[in-house]
């Protein structure tokens, strides 16, 4: 594939640019580090709900206990809400393909506030819209959300359609805590251009699942685990990957724009998975994940030997949300569910900052004097 750059040295991609300032997260990639408003995610990521990172992220500082309990029943009315709003979301549930439900169904919500209501609104949509589709896809009977219940364990239940077992409900949580937020990727700079212009927070959130849905972003965790099956044994993972350098294909859940170290989300997901196995619910995956791990990274660093390309957080996605009992192809719109907490708060700050985003570009095309004449009938 190639890697955009152009025979006069100029290279794509805004690699490096600073397009804005927050006070969201910290991605160090040079420590593999990640850091939500002075939190570290690894303690978030044990400690906390979802709900404690809507608060943390969307409403400024960790929740209390009230304020956790508030948020757990803002969040429990939105989707409420939002299911009673299916049937007026047209033919989006019968889509092929989860993200495109999303998109489709979300743009059928309104912008209530440009605030905390369309925040909550849109949030609790996102997962019952992921829930929703991936029951369809079944060809199952939709669930209905249970408003008392915590956002992460309801999220599982209305998408399996059974009693959720603790701890899956806890793995589940601990993902969608560690993916809600991360910087200045693709999707979320995708908000950020959307709020600048003062469009709406739909329109920001639906232009961000399209972002997230392409395989370079949010749409690799499905093809990792398409990798785990091809692969089938850790002995065969070597040839494996080799064959498919070879092709010219790249390795899913394997580099990164900014970590140049492990991805801390991988070390993340991959604790929780232990967690869970601890708990009594093996993975399938687990030990073949970090045979093939090790050998594509080998792999990849003797290949690269200039750019260190290491585990993405897609890699342990795949195996985490496979553990929790989801469907490879409901992986990506359970990311968009959680990453949509990080869009709102990041396109909440861009309306703060007040100045439409609109970078430059070079002509590299031909003068007029070098093209030849209109000719006019
Ligand atoms: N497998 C094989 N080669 C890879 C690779 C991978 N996963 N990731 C990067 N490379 C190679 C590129 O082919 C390129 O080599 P070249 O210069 O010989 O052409 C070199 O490493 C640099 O890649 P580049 O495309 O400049 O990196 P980037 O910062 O633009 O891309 C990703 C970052 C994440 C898009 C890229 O690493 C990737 O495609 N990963 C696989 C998809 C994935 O897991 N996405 C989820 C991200 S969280």
């Amino acid at each position: 594939m190639a890697t955009g750059t152009a025979a006069n040295g100029f290279r794509g991609g805004l690699e490096g640019v600073v397009v804005a300032e927050t006070a969201l997260s910290e991605v160090d990639g040079a420590n593999g580090r990640l850091v939500f408003r002075g939190h570290d995610l690894e303690a978030l990521a044990r400690t906390c709900r979802f709900e404690d990172v809507y608060g943390l992220l969307l409403e400024g500082a960790l929740p209390g206990a009230a304020a956790r309990r508030a948020i757990a029943e803002r969040l429990g009315r939105a989707r409420a809400d939002a299911f009673a709003r299916l049937p007026a979301c047209g033919g989006a549930l019968a889509s092929a393909n989860g993200m495109d439900a999303l998109r489709a169904a979300l743009a059928h919500f309104e912008d209530a506030d440009g605030g905390a209501a369309t925040h909550a609104t849109l949030v609790g949509a996102a997962a019952v819209v992921a829930a929703a589709w991936a029951r369809t896809r079944a060809g199952a009977e939709l669930v209905a959300p249970d408003p008392a219940r915590p956002h992460a364990e309801d999220f599982l239940r209305m998408a399996t359609g059974a009693e959720p077992d603790p701890a899956r409900a806890k793995a589940l949580d601990a993902y969608l805590v560690t993916v809600a937020e991360h910087g200045m990727c693709a999707s979320t700079f995708t908000a950020r251009v959307v709020a600048s212009t003062r469009s709406d927070l739909v329109s920001a959130v639906v232009a961000a699942v399209g972002a997230l849905k392409g395989p370079l972003h949010g749409g690799a965790p499905g093809p990792v685990l398409d990798m785990l099956d091809a692969i089938g044994e850790p002995a065969r993972a070597e040839a494996w990957l080799l064959g498919e350098l070879a092709a010219g294909r790249r390795i899913m859940g394997l580099g990164h724009r900014v970590y140049r170290v492990r991805d801390p989300r991988a070390a993340v997901l991959e604790a929780a998975v232990e967690r869970l196995e601890a708990a009594g619910v093996a993975s399938r995956y687990l030990r073949l994940a970090r045979a093939v791990e090790r050998a594509a990274v080998e792999v990849l660093a003797r290949r690269h030997p200039e750019r260190r390309l290491e585990t993405n957080v897609e890699f342990y996605t795949a195996v985490i949300l496979d553990a929790v009992g989801f469907p490879r192809d409901l992986f990506t719109p359970t990311f968009a569910a959680a990453r949509t907490v990080g869009w709102l708060a990041h396109a909440a700050e861009q309306l703060t900052e007040g100045r439409i985003i609109r970078p430059d570009q070079r002509y590299v095309g031909p003068r007029p004097e070098a093209s030849p004449p209109v000719a006019h009938a």
